[in-house]
């Protein structure tokens, strides 16, 4: 069996709690193995997109010192109190203590109203291919556009979301993955790209893509998802855990891309010789 990477931040936090304010496979785990790709110095802005309880916000802001926007624009559909998503965040900040670097805010991609060039970095796991899902390639590609746009140049999006192998859907899970339409199992056919097309995805609309690739541990995030994620452990028998299982990362993963957003090109003019009152890179007059 191979090793696992280990997590020494996300280890500390215990995962029925983890899984019952994340959404996802990998809870803080995914957190952690994207936030050490992205340089994050301490008190760098930081965009989270799709913050669902805002878990791995507070985990970002906790951890690695950065001031974390979160934005979601729904209510948590399980909620019996039928509460905001970024209402949940603001009472998980209260609880982790980093109310005072955490900003819960309804929004979401790829009409979020920041200004151009916002934030230092950005984050977003497990939220854009439920948009794939339900509104089309199209959108999803505007929402990662709309990413683009609010960072600033140079500034790098940490991304992770379920996606499959590149292979063929096998034929017994078929029938559950294609059934229906919609971010739940049976609309996942829809949902989920390969690693390929999601960074063909990111180039289109203006990334530089870094690094792109399934998660080494994409299998033991999915197994820790059908244990401790509240419906799964609810119903181990059924279709979700069930499927999951038996998928067994033949055709599920979870792939990750870290992009950049390009800095401009320099327009440099003549050198200016040191004699002329210029130094090695100095511009010509007028250039910039
Ligand atoms: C599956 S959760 C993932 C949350 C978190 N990143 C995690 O992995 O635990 C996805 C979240 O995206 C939010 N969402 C849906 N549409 C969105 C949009 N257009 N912009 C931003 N967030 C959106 C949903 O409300 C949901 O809370």
């Amino acid at each position: 069996m191979s090793a696992h990477l280990t997590y020494a931040k996300a280890s500390k936090y215990d995962p029925d709690v983890v899984y019952a304010h994340c959404s996802g496979p990998g809870g803080l785990k995914v957190a952690e193995f994207i936030a050490d790709r992205l340089n994050l110095d301490p008190g760098l802005r930081l965009l989270d997109v799709g913050t669902f309880h805002g878990y791995q916000s507070c985990f970002l802001a906790k951890e690695y010192d950065v001031v974390v926007v979160g934005i979601d624009p729904w209510v948590d559909p399980s909620d019996p109190e039928g509460l905001l998503c970024v209402e949940h965040l603001a009472r998980n900040a209260r609880a982790l203590s980093v109310d005072g670097s955490v900003l819960p805010v309804r929004a979401g991609v790829p009409e979020t109203c920041f200004a151009d060039a916002s934030f230092d970095a950005a984050y977003c796991t497990t939220t854009l291919e439920m948009i794939r899902g339900s509104e089309g390639e199209a959108r999803y590609r505007a929402c990662l556009a709309e990413v683009c746009r609010v960072l600033r140049p140079g500034g790098l999006l940490g991304f992770g979301e379920p996606m499959h192998l590149d292979v063929e859907m096998p034929k017994d899970l078929a029938p559950v993955y294609t059934k229906g339409e919609g971010a739940d199992i049976e609309g996942w056919a829809k949902c989920f790209a390969a690693i390929d097309e999601t960074t063909e995805a990111f180039r289109s609309v203006g990334f530089e893509v870094l690094e792109a690739d399934y998660a080494p541990d994409a299998q033991l995030w999915w197994e820790e998802y059908c244990q401790y994620t509240p419906g799964c452990k609810a119903c181990p028998d059924g279709e979700e855990a069930q499927t999951i299982r038996s998928d067994g990362g033949r055709w599920l993963s979870f792939g990750y891309v870290i992009a950049q957003k390009p800095c401009p090109t320099v327009a440099r003019g003549p050198r200016v010789p040191r004699e002329a009152g210029g130094g090695d890179d100095k511009p010509a007059a007028g250039l910039i």
